[in-house]
């Protein structure tokens, strides 16, 4: 029996849906899930039986075998849940040998990544962490590939991970990798933070035109629509023009579906992981939060009782529309300025050498987070590595200036919730004063705590008081 190129472990949606991918590409693989009697018998092999592609592939159900089927170095590619990785890697390992590349396709905590990876390289195993964008159709057809690990590993992955990978419109393979630990993981939890703020920002668009402007789901669907044909064009505005015009013969799908959302904790980390590195990602956290207050429906409904608000209502619907577009438009430059903030301190941080451009090529295709807005990027993380610092957007803001205030004086009085809205316009005021107002907060503590403050004209070295205890 000839080896397989690849072993792929975990015949689930996306670790079948990949495994179709490779084999696609001309990749010979080995297929390997495990045996738990009654819930996952012979997974692997029916694969094979069910797919055409997977046909010439070997299934396994035990792991020797499955590990001697493999050319080495072996590449072993897991898609199991994260939550269950750690007890596989302590059954796989010693099945394993130096230079070996195990490649962590789940959706793992960057750190968890970086102790695995050390764990590892005690027996001299590569990990690679593999941050896999797109969901099954994007495993299938192409994902957005986010990865990492040591050189030696990535060379010989790199060409094989860009064949399976989307390409974009213009030919390019949407992968990205980095030397260093853990790093595939952290791309791919800030990729599903601007995910959360993007898909926020259509949810408070869509509750605008429903409440203030009273329009129905198709009709808010429709200008989605129109909003899709100009350069604010994205996967998750595309969606959200579909879902909305969907009917059943109850009416809008939507409409028939509860107001409380969930999340599997990729948004919390990459607040978490700001928070640590002392930076804000008020988008991702606003748009997190709004998921939690979703989720007190009981609180909602009777608040709403005690605390009834009048809308406003707008009869110059077609004038509000643009003002809400151009809205939406900046904050989800905002929203791309702060994720990018976020790699580009983490990457110094953790002395990654990241380049924003080449992250911004890997999420052009592939991925939930693709859009006109982030191939523009591509080019521009070429000049500068701040989206606000480059002189086309400043220029941008400068002829829309008043325009765009007016638009969210308009807007964000419209007692209709936009917490992330809010929090893009008010982290943008924020960046943008030259005279911030935490002279004050240094003040009040030192005033109730002696936490000692600096002047402004000795802005560093050694804190001083001010006068306040004297006076006590
Ligand atoms: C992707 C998605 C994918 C998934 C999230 C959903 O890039 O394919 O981001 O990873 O949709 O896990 O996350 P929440 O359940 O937290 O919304």
């Amino acid at each position: 029996m000839s080896k397989a190129d690849w072993g792929i472990v975990g015949m689930g949606v996306m670790g079948t849906a990949l495994s179709r991918n490779f084999a696609r590409q001309g990749y010979q693989l080995a297929l390997y899930n495990r045996f738990l009697k009654g819930q996952e018998e012979q997974l692997a092999h029916n694969r094979v039986v069910q797919f055409e592609e997977l046909k010439n592939a070997f299934p396994f159900e035990a792991l020797a075998p499955f590990v001697n089927a493999l050319s080495r170095p072996r590449k072993i590619m897991l898609m199991i849940a994260a939550g269950g990785l750690d007890s596989f890697l302590e059954v796989l390992l010693p099945h394993l040998e130096a230079d070996d590349i195990v490649i962590d396709g789940g959706n793992s905590h960057y750190l968890a990544s970086i102790k695995r990876t050390a764990l590892c390289a005690e027996k001299g195993i590569h990990l690679v962490s593999l941050g896999v964008s797109g969901g099954e159709e994007g495993a299938l057809l192409g994902p957005s590939l986010m990865g990492s690990g040591s050189s030696k590993a990535l060379a010989k992955i790199e060409a094989d991970l860009a064949k399976i990978a989307a390409q974009n419109s213009k030919g390019q393979a949407c992968f990205v990798s980095t030397v260093g630990p853990g790093s595939g993981h952290f791309i791919k939890m800030v990729h599903n933070g601007i995910e959360y703020a993007e898909m926020q920002l259509l949810a408070e668009c869509y509750d605008f035109m429903r409440s203030a402007l009273g329009l129905s789901a198709s009709a808010i669907g429709s200008v989605f629509e129109v909003w899709e044909k100009t350069s604010s064009k994205s996967y998750l505005l595309q969606i959200s023009a579909s879902i909305l015009r969907e009917n059943n013969t109850a009416g809008a799908i939507v409409d028939q579906i509860l107001d409380q959302a969930s999340n599997k904790g990729t948004g919390k980390w990459a607040t978490q992981a700001a928070i640590d590195l002392g930076l804000a990602v008020p988008l991702i956290s606003a748009a997190l939060e709004a998921r939690y207050i979703s989720s007190f429906k009981g609180d909602r409904e009777s608040f709403s009782r005690i605390y009834n608000v009048n809308k406003l209502v707008y009869e110059d619907q077609n004038e509000v529309i643009e003002q809400l577009k151009a809205v939406y438009d900046f904050c989800r430059l905002i929203n791309h300025h702060q994720g990018f903030e976020l790699l580009r301190i983490a990457a110094q941080s953790y002395s990654w050498e990241l380049s924003l451009s080449d992250v911004a090529r890997a999420w052009t295709a592939g991925c939930i987070i693709n859009s006109t807005l982030m191939e523009e990027l591509t080019d521009a993380f070429q000049t500068a590595d701040q989206i606000l610092s480059q002189p086309q957007y400043a220029v941008r803001f400068q002829n829309q200036r008043e325009n765009l205030e007016k638009a969210f004086n308009r807007v964000l009085t419209a007692l209709v919730p936009m917490p992330c809205s809010a929090a893009a316009w008010h982290y943008f005021l924020g960046l943008i004063q030259k005279e911030s107002s935490a002279n004050l907060i240094q003040a009040q503590r030192d005033y109730f705590g002696a936490h000692g403050l600096h002047w402004k004209d000795q802005p560093e070295g050694e804190l001083d008081h001010g006068p306040w205890k004297q006076k006590q």
